[in-house]
């Protein structure tokens, strides 16, 4: 392709080094269909004529069929997709497919295709992660009233909803979905036509080729359109921060199936046992959820010190951004299927997560709050009395709500019988009715309006 001026071929360690097909031929569909787009636009311009455009055209539909097919042999001599098609073309349909490359470069070529690839992987990564969102939005909704408790620092907390923790992700979720279509929305400019770097003196129509391919407008400056990978970054980026929350919920799942916790039970079809322990259910999905988030940090890491330093315009190290968008769009797809799939069939145990919330003083709040309600005590006093209360029954290896009202007098002499109706879990959760709050009915509602928000 590029041989009039070399007289030796490349040696075996430059082919090795230099070679991309064994990774960008997953870039086929899209540089046939650039490739076909620019192909028109050169006949409708009067670049090329109608006859070796036809050629062209059928001759890459051919081309096309027979990489479908697994017909194709794919040849590293060849180094890219690009280079494959087209020589493949030309043996196909002889000399016109030497003017397919009129007017364009690799290097606009090659922006191109990755652009179509990526949006293509976002509305792929959007569908899926739309539907982890759809299966937690239906479990918060049966778990709208299962009482559980909430943590910070995996300390007791608070007591609050199932629903209401497992609408926490469908809130993350919601943002990588949003990052997602800012992502889409920021690449949709198409590189082809900035040729090389400069632009090119054929009166081609870069906003034709643009429409043709489902971009919103041609990009405006060529040395920008054919150096930028800022999308494929975004990607990354918006993969790396979805990897991460996937990561959490993994660890979630994790630390609720481990027997002490005892929340959580994986069917059969999402655990794995040991070959020693015959008791052993793994969370071997859910590790590998929390594990495969390093990947797709480090594909973001490397495709960003592979960028850095590098002057205007193209060069050969952007051949390495193929991988990482490959290989995270990969992860993410199997780790969301991993997650839909492990969050649809896992089991709660309610009857354990109740019990869970009843211990570690959980309802200690909800005292300070009664004794500035009904007391007016300013809150800080009121903080300071309820943690000598739960001193006095750490001391008595008791809860609160076991502590006897002359216990709770002989700390502070206001206290009225009233105390006992919020030292209930029960009490607890149903009362933080404030927006985004955990009762059980707020939960109910925001699990509806999240199906409205994100599902519809
Ligand atoms: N395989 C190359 C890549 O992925 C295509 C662009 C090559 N351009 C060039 N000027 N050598 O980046």
């Amino acid at each position: 392709m590029w041989g009039g001026r070399f007289q030796d071929g490349p040696s075996a360690v430059m082919e090795e080094i230099n070679a991309s097909i064994d990774v960008d031929r997953r870039l086929y569909a899209q540089d046939i269909a650039g490739s076909k787009a620019h192909c028109a636009m050169l006949v409708r311009q009067g670049i090329i004529s109608k006859e070796d455009g036809d050629a062209i055209l059928g001759g890459l539909d051919r081309v096309r069929g027979e990489i479908e097919d697994g017909r194709l042999a794919f040849d590293r001599a060849l180094e890219d997709i690009h280079m494959t098609v087209e020589a493949r073309l030309a043996e196909l349909i002889g000399e016109p497919a030497g003017r397919l490359h009129t007017a364009r470069s690799r290097n606009d070529q090659v922006a191109t295709d990755l652009r179509l690839w990526v949006r293509d992987a976002l509305d792929r990564m959007d569908a899926d992660a739309k539907g982890l969102q759809a299966v937690l939005i239906d479990r918060a909704e049966a778990h709208a009233a299962t009482v559980m408790p909430g943590f910070t620092h995996l300390q007791t907390a608070q007591p609050v909803t199932l629903g209401h923790h497992l609408l926490a992700y469908v809130e993350m979720l919601g943002r990588d979905r949003s990052r997602m279509a800012d992502c889409r929305r920021r690449l949709n400019e198409c590189p082809l036509g900035a040729a090389a770097l400069a632009g090119t003196a054929f009166p081609i129509d870069r906003d034709a080729t643009a429409r043709a391919l489902g971009f919103d407008r041609p990009s405006a400056n060529a040395m920008d359109a054919v150096s930028d990978r800022d999308f494929a970054l975004e990607f990354l980026g918006v993969a790396a921060v979805l990897a991460v929350h996937l990561s959490r919920l993994a660890e979630e799942i994790v630390v609720w199936c481990s027997q002490p916790f005892g929340f959580m039970r994986l069917p059969d079809d999402f655990a794995t046992g040991s070959s020693m322990m015959p008791q052993k259910r793994n969370p071997d999905a859910a590790e590998l959820v929390r594990a495969k988030a390093g990947r797709v940090i480090g594909a973001l890491t490397g495709l960003l010190v592979a960028m850095k330093g590098l002057p205007m315009a193209y060069a050969k190290d952007m051949q390495e951004d193929k991988e990482p968008v490959f290989a995270a769009a990969d992860t993410i797809g199997l780790c969301l299927a991993a997650m839909t799939g492990m969050m649809a069939e896992a089991v709660f145990d309610t009857a354990r997560m109740r019990a869970a919330a009843g211990h570690g003083h959980a309802t200690a709040t909800d005292l300070a709050d009664w004794l500035v309600r009904a007391l007016g005590l300013p809150f800080r006093r009121a903080h300071h009395v309820t943690g000598r209360l739960v001193a006095l029954a750490d001391e008595r290896g008791a809860g609160l709500a076991d502590l006897s009202l002359e216990d709770m007098q002989a700390v502070e002499a206001g206290i009225t019988g009233d105390v006992f109706s919020v030292l209930g879990i029960d009490d607890a959760v149903a009362s933080r009715t404030s927006a985004g709050g955990t009762a059980p009915a707020t939960v109910a509602a925001a699990a509806a309006a999240a199906r409205q928000r994100f599902l519809d």
